[in-house]
């Protein structure tokens, strides 16, 4: 028999290379503890596994807005609406909505292939809400409708990086999203560092050094990334911040990618969400000036709907040949899901003052916000009272990123089983609590220090527990290792 000839020489260099932490060491772990526990609930030292590692709202008991799955089994399930019962079981604006929806697909056919950008008509709703939210126009032709804000993000840089020598600014830490996808197309990750001390701000002074040290080392940047409000580090950018980002890339010639998935995750009153595109279009900036993208998807936000797989990106300042490649692009894929198309509509036209839902939607809509702001601070606060970590708040996002400063002692016992002190740390946590956090080298290492990801989505009454067993873990631990 022939020799396989698949072998990891063989596949594509490029995704080897390529890293994925949230889902990475400690998640497989945890699955295999859990596997276990089911075997035997005795055989570690918890019944349960804690995941807070990902931000995945609805995996952790977060309920869907009734509302948006109302109009989806409408839409999914058509015969509902001509069935008497369907007036009692659903809110009158959801079987409108559903109606309207459907009047826009051809054919009424949620099964059916859309158009590659998506349906034109919840483009058209999409580019209202844009509007609504930003007083500036949007076009529903700048709008790509997509599963998700990852297959954007893969769009884009595939369209921009031609070899290793084009280089992406990415914030360190960043969301592992941006390093996997420039490594499998390719490229090279230009590292800006965000500056912890100042609640993790992202400094002008800091993007010009690495543009030049990159630019002195052959990399052509083509693009900054900016995640805001950021993952892992849940910092909200000030405006004024916002503007100088934007003068940097219009003066530097940068395709501005704005990761703003998290736009309606705010819990500070301090803090406000402004899209790039709004405070470019206020600075008097138009197309010519800026090429912009903006990533939006239904998986965070309030709503969470993370397995729907909706999104969209808004392009704008794109010369007209280049739209039709990035159109050629999206026609590769034929488009995206239907369901998550109807979602990326409802999260940009929720119901509104007036309409029948409006009152149980804005209810359902607070509970959870404001639940995850109480959740934010508790974690915060238990972690800030624990010896040697650092926590900044989160101003958005779902993540706290305490840092970790960790005894040499702990730090050699890694180095002696092969693996990073933050994995280490991660690992241990895990077999003596079962809670999953993320090593924060997996989101970029900042140099010389020690994080992990703690999502803060598990439901609130599963908090003082987590708390009660980080602290005890954490005890432990720094007595183990202390000098
Ligand atoms: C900053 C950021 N961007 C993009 C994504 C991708 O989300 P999705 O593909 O589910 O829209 C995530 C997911 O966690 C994220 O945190």
């Amino acid at each position: 028999m022939a020799p396989n000839p698949i072998t990891v020489d063989t596949i594509n260099p490029k995704v080897l290379e390529c890293e994925y932490a949230v889902r990475g060491e400690i998640v497989i772990l945890a699955q295999k503890l859990q596997e276990e526990l089911k075997i035997n609930p005795k055989s570690h030292p918890f019944d349960e596994i804690l995941y807070c590692n990902i931000g995945n709202p609805q995996s952790l008991g977060q309920k869907p807005i009734t509302f948006f799955r109302e109009v989806l089994a409408l839409c999914s399930y058509t015969v509902l609406l001509d069935k008497a019962e369907t007036q009692g079981l659903f809110s009158p604006d959801s079987i409108k909505r559903a109606s309207g929806i459907l009047a826009q697909i051809p054919g009424r056919a949620t099964g059916a292939y859309s158009h590659s950008q998506g349906i034109k008509g919840l483009r058209d709703t999409i580019a209202a809400g844009i509007e609504a939210r930003d007083g500036f126009s949007a076009d529903p032709n700048d709008i790509f409708l997509t599963d998700g804000a990852s297959p954007a993000v893969h769009m884009m840089m595939q369209l921009l990086i031609r070899s290793k020598e084009d280089g992406i600014l990415c914030p360190i830490p960043q969301y592992p999203l941006y390093s996997a996808s420039i490594a499998l197309h390719g490229g090279t990750l230009v590292p800006y560092y965000l500056d912890e001390a100042t609640g993790w701000g992202l400094e002008v002074s800091e993007l010009k050094t690495q543009l030049e040290t990159a630019k002195s080392k052959g990399i052509s940047v083509r693009a900054l990334v900016v995640i805001n409000p950021g993952n892992p580090t849940g910092q909200v950018l000030a405006e004024d911040n916002q503007k100088q980002i934007v003068d940097f890339c219009k003066n530097e010639g940068l395709v501005l990618l704005a990761d703003e998935v998290y736009q309606e995750n705010i819990y500070v009153p301090d803090k406000k969400f402004h899209s790039f595109k709004k405070v470019a279009r206020a600075m008097g900036y138009g197309e010519k000036d800026i090429t912009l993208v903006s990533f939006q998807s239904v998986s965070k936000g309030y709503h969470g709907e993370c397995g729907k797989r909706g999104g969209y990106m808004e392009i704008t300042g794109f010369a007209p040949e280049i739209r039709e490649q990035i159109y050629k692009l999206a026609s590769v894929n034929l488009c995206s899901n239907i369901s998550g198309q109807i979602l990326a509509s409802l999260v940009m036209s929720p119901p509104k003052s007036g309409d029948e839902s409006y009152e149980s939607y804005s209810a359902e809509k607070d509970a959870i916000l404001s639940s995850l702001v109480r959740r934010a601070q508790q974690l915060e606060k238990a972690l800030n009272g624990l010896e040697g970590v650092s926590c900044n708040r989160a101003e958005g996002a779902m993540y706290l990123f305490p840092r970790v400063q960790l005894p040499n002692k702990a730090i050699e016992a890694a180095k002696a089983v092969n693996t990073s002190p933050d994995t280490f740390y991660a690992r241990r946590l895990l077999n003596a609590t079962g809670i999953v956090v993320v090593p924060g080298s997996g989101f970029g290492q900042v140099p010389g220090t020690w994080h992990f990801r703690c999502t803060i989505l598990p439901q609130e009454d599963r908090i003082p527990a987590i708390i009660s067993r980080l602290t005890d873990f954490h005890k432990g631990f720094m007595d183990e290792f202390r000098g």
